[in-house]
């Protein structure tokens, strides 16, 4: 007789072996390496190592002052020497690319670098690439891209003439939120692709991009909608705007309204009438 599948079971094992979402429509319940179809796009199998599946696992430690508080401080400082070592943005997507001291890499499927014009006057920062960025190895070109795509077109801006980039260049397991050490360790790639744009405006698409460039206490509902500044470098500031990101306006549509009005503001100020 064929053996009884225990489903809540098989389900506790996979959470357990650090599952955490699922790719495909159909349920295979032989994992053997001939049983499953492995050339579907959408699948990536890797095996579980015990660091792998700690990488699964979101930091909710403080570890100021730690062993492992200075360890992290120590990839961070590299990234930043690292950095600012590229003169152009081949050379710093090269550098991303090769960057092993981010535990985010090991699970994502491709790095994600920002996209776009070298000349942009507008930077656009969301959070870290989705399921699809993440598949595709470029930013914003799933659903919250092709929402992107046409708040820009809505005030008339070309998705080709901005530079479009994310907090993180890999995707966070299951889409959590990255933890502030993976935060603080990726900065540094981010921060180098706005001083070698030297952009004139930045848009931050929502809370993580905010939090993360400035230091800012208030939430993304308090601070959406009004001017801050960022300074680049000695010589050049950007006017920096935050509003919600398009992820959150496909959950909650009714809050279209306030990011439309946050992009007529850009687009005021873009123009110079504002
Ligand atoms: N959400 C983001 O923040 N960035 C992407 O690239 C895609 C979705």
């Amino acid at each position: 007789m064929d053996k009884q599948i225990n489903i809540k079971e098989t389900l506790d094992w996979y959470i357990w072996a650090g599952v955490v979402e699922t790719c495909a429509d159909e349920v295979c319940l032989n994992h053997s390496p001939e049983n499953l179809n492995l050339s579907s796009p959408s699948i990536q199998i890797q095996p579980i190592t015990p660091d792998l599946q700690k990488s699964y696992i979101p930091s909710t430690i403080s570890h100021t002052n730690t062993p492992l508080a200075a360890a992290f401080d120590n990839i961070a400082k590299n990234a930043r020497e690292l950095c600012s070592k590229a003169t152009s943005l081949e050379e710093l997507k090269e550098l991303v690319q090769q960057f092993d001291g981010c535990n985010l890499k090991k699970t994502a499927a491709n790095t994600v670098f920002g996209d776009g014009s070298i000349q942009a006057r507008v930077v656009l920062i969301g959070e870290a690439p989705g399921a699809d960025e993440d598949r595709i190895g470029s930013p914003f070109v799933g659903k919250c891209g092709k929402l992107l795509d046409k708040m820009l077109a809505a005030i008339n801006i070309n998705r080709a003439d901005c530079y479009i980039t994310n907090v993180l260049p890999w995707r966070p397991p299951g889409n959590r939120t990255p933890t502030d050490e993976e935060i603080a360790i990726c900065l540094p790639f981010l921060k180098r692709q706005i001083e070698l744009i030297k952009p004139d405006f930045l848009l931050l698409l929502g809370g993580i991009a905010l939090k993360s460039l400035l230091d800012v206490s208030d939430s993304i509902s308090r601070t959406r909608g009004k001017w801050l500044e960022y300074a680049i470098n000695e010589q050049k500031t950007a006017k920096v705007l935050a509003t919600y990101h398009p992820s959150y306006l496909l959950r909650s549509p009714s809050q279209k309204a306030k990011v439309w009005s946050d992009l007529l503001r850009l687009q005021k100020k873009m123009n110079n009438e504002e």
